[in-house]
């Protein structure tokens, strides 16, 4: 089968579950908010629905542009394939178990997407306008920060599906530790922006933190609620890890390279917003002479970038095959991310080894992105 519809059936697999669990979360706090008498506070879960795609610009309902939901499926097929508490194939609602947390990671996602795009000053995400670009940056801070809380109160859902007191309080510390690790990589991120000695490693450790922290914090909270055994937990902790770090380089070869049909966002978005990016490290130290003070220059100036600019870095990476090596970068990643997965303990049931096989789909889909 394509490689495609692999992938869809692979995302499509859970989607409907973890699109109810948001939207119960959201309604929740939504309803709660609108009979204790604020009517007014509509507009705040508005945005909310507006940021999660549910509802347009003007509040009507549609069904456009959910993400692509990649965490909580982490989150689902690690706790199948860590053998999902015990279940036997007849279980009905196994996955009940783990839906709350499944929910809880993904509304910490658009939190941090949210306070992301303002940080980037980007106007758009996923094809749409950005939640500080239709209702001011305070709005969209306060709307994330509400997501990040609804985030935590989601988690708590667990306690409700039978999961023990001290293993939610310890999923609770292990989606705090993965946002903390988080902001200390937008920290780092956005610190790139003033240094100019930024190495490979560096940026490694950097994408480590700001986006493999939250997959690998998916993968292990699924393990931890399919099962106690230590070994197991870790190894799926690291495959979210090695997924995470390959998603990331995925992302910024398509920060460069993508069409705007691809990304939803500006084509060469990272160049016109000079991010400090693998292209660009990869460039400035192997591009002639001539061509990595013109780089140097061109992310130094004071002055925006204009798009004459854009092109001639272009043209500099096209000369200094910065592609190629970005994506010879990216493919090793995801060898990384297969033998994380090879190191996985296999349960014998068929929802376990399916589960395998889906996360490997996904380390395919990540990979893809090497290949065009
Ligand atoms: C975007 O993540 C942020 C990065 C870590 C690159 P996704 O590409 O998973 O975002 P959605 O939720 O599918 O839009
Ligand atoms: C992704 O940051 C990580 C987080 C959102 C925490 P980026 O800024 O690289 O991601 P995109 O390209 O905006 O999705
Ligand atoms: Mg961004
Ligand atoms: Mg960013």
């Amino acid at each position: 089968m394509a490689l495609t519809s692999t992938l869809q059936l692979t995302l499509l697999r859970h989607q409907r579950e973890i699109q109810e669990a948001l939207q119960q979360a959201v309604m929740k706090a939504r309803n709660t908010a609108i009979r204790s008498g604020a009517a007014e506070l509509q507009a705040f879960y508005d945005q909310i629905q507006y940021h999660l795609g549910w509802v347009d610009a003007n509040f009507s309902p549609v069904t456009s542009n959910p993400g692509k939901l990649l965490r909580p499926t982490l989150l689902l097929l690690a706790y199948q394939a860590s053998g999902a508490w015990g279940m036997t194939n007849s279980d009905a609602g196994y996955l009940h178990r783990a839906l709350p947390a499944a929910a809880a990671v993904e509304l910490t996602h658009n939190f941090t997407l949210i306070h992301d795009d303002i940080e980037d000053g980007d106007a758009e995400r996923r094809h749409r306008s950005t939640l500080w670009k239709l209702w001011g940056i305070p709005q969209a801070i306060n709307t994330g920060d509400g997501l990040f809380a609804l985030a935590r109160l989601t988690l708590w859902g667990v306690l409700d599906e039978g999961v023990e007191g001290t293993i939610a309080a310890r999923l609770g510390a292990v989606l705090d530790e993965a946002c903390l690790v988080l902001s200390e990589g937008q920290y780092l991120d956005i610190s790139f922006e003033e240094r100019r000695d930024i190495s490979v490693a560096a940026y490694v450790d950097m994408i480590s933190r700001k986006t493999a922290a939250l997959m690998a914090c998916a993968a292990q909270m699924g393990a931890m609620l399919g099962t106690k055994d230590e070994e197991t937990i870790e190894r799926l902790r690291s495959v979210g890890h090695a997924l995470g770090v390959a998603f990331q380089v995925r992302d910024d070869l398509l920060g460069v390279w993508a069409t705007t049909a691809e990304l939803g966002k500006t084509p060469a978005g990272d160049v016109y917003r000079r991010k400090k990016s693998l292209p660009f490290l990869h460039a400035l130290e192997h591009a002639k002479a001539d061509d990595q003070r013109y780089l140097r220059g061109v992310y130094q100036q004071e002055t925006e970038i204009t798009s004459e600019q854009v092109e001639e870095v272009l043209a500099i990476f096209a000369r200094s095959q910065t592609k190629a090596y970005c994506c010879t970068f990216l493919a090793e990643q995801c060898r990384l991310a297969t033998e994380a997965l090879e190191k996985v303990p296999r349960m014998g049931n068929p929802v376990a080894l399916r589960a395998i096989s889906d996360m490997q789909t996904l380390i395919h889909f990540v990979e893809e992105a090497s290949k065009e």
